[in-house]
């Protein structure tokens, strides 16, 4: 045995059902030897959001699927592999169920180790994947689900530095393209306009730039733009194509303006413990937005700190990130697990307090 490692990742937290095959041998750059995603927007596109119950059929029924094709990608075997990590939480209960019970079947019927992983955690650690980046790090997670920095010190170790307390940047966009009639997903329509439009006309809110911290709120913005819209509705009967790039403008450059500001604060937390070469990574769909990404590669150079931005492939969901975090704790020692549960709430970082907005039942991340 050389160490090497060849996990099978599934994925089902939220509208992607995925599946991949990584191989890691000690030393080298892992591979990616396949990465299967079935999105679904198109069965949720007339809901104006992800309705969990038919999100968790689709995945049941597509699973199989995207394991078998996941499997023939890479020329393997189910008994080449040596292990099986799954999406255990946090997420949508139906969608983490159908993985965690299709994995614990597939595991037990092959004989195989079972890991769980916290899906933040495998955008976490993504940038190791891709970039082999050591711990220290700070990690910027941008999504339709998520907003949060992550201080990542280990792959069990995950400190979180702020967080949204409302909306995620990805559910602003999806819902401001719902608002000015655009296609789903948001964020690439809205960037799309916005590339036309004056980012100045309207004078949309920086939320909670004037509070000390690293906390993040998108919610206000987005009530911002709702009104604005409604306003030229009332004064002109309806709104103009311009006025809609300009709404797009505005909104986005809002977010990146918070989202810069927000990481200029976590870094600077991050870089009181002096990391020899400091690096800031970003995760989630919203990572793709190109104002965004560069208003922060622009405050990395600055601040003289390595950016790493995973290819989008691998920012947004996938199970490639899941199979490499189930490499990455079986690595660490972490025990395997038959009697995995699926956890819908699991924040990566317990010992923080639970964000205002994280849901009655208890911090979801
Ligand atoms: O990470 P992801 O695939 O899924 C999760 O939310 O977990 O992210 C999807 C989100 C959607 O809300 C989508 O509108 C947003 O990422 N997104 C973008 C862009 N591309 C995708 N947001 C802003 N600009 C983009 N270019
Ligand atoms: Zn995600």
């Amino acid at each position: 045995m050389d160490g090497t490692l060849t996990f099978l990742g599934l994925e089902s937290s939220c509208d992607d059902t995925a599946a991949a095959v990584v191989r890691h041998v000690p030393g080298q750059t892992p591979l990616i030897l396949s990465s299967v995603v079935s999105g679904q927007t198109d069965l949720h596109a007339a809901f104006g959001g992800v309705v969990p119950e038919i999100a968790a059929r689709a995945h049941a029924e597509r699973l199989d699927l995207c394991i078998e094709q996941a499997l023939q990608q890479a020329g393997i075997e189910l008994h080449e592999l040596d292990g099986l990590a799954v999406t255990s939480g946090p997420g949508l209960i139906g969608g983490v169920l159908s993985g965690v019970m299709t994995a614990k079947g597939i595991a037990a019927g092959a004989g195989l180790p079972l890991v769980g992983v916290n899906h933040l955690a495998g955008h976490a650690l993504t940038p190791r994947l891709t970039d082999g980046l050591a711990f220290p790090y700070l990690l910027l997670l941008v999504s339709g689900g998520h907003c949060q920095f992550l201080l990542v010190d280990g792959v069990e170790h995950f400190q979180r530095l702020g967080g949204t307390i409302d909306d995620a940047p990805g559910e602003a966009f999806d819902k401001t393209a719902k608002l000015l009639g655009l296609p789903q997903p948001g964020g690439p329509s809205v960037e799309a306009e916005a590339r036309q439009g004056g980012p100045k006309r309207f004078n949309f809110p920086r939320p909670l730039l004037d509070r000390p911290g690293c906390d993040l709120s998108f919610s206000g913005l987005k009530t911002a733009l709702l009104r604005a819209r409604d306003s030229l509705i009332a004064e002109k009967g309806g709104i103009t194509v311009q006025d809609r790039r300009d709404l797009c403008a505005g909104f986005q450059a809002a977010v990146a303006e918070v989202l810069a500001e927000k990481t200029r604060r976590a870094l600077a937390v991050y870089l009181e413990r002096r990391p020899a070469e400091p690096a800031l990574a970003v995760a989630g769909g919203v990572a793709a937005n190109e104002a965004i990404r560069s208003s922060l590669e622009q405050l990395c150079a600055a601040a003289q700190v390595r950016f790493f931005a995973p290819p989008l492939r691998l920012c947004t969901d996938n199970a490639a990130m899941i199979a490499w975090a189930g490499i990455e704790r079986t690595r660490s020692g972490h025990p395997q697990q038959s009697d995995l549960v699926a956890r819908p709430r699991w924040p990566l970082d317990q010992s923080a307090p639970a964000l205002i907005g994280s849901g009655k039942k208890g911090a979801k991340a």
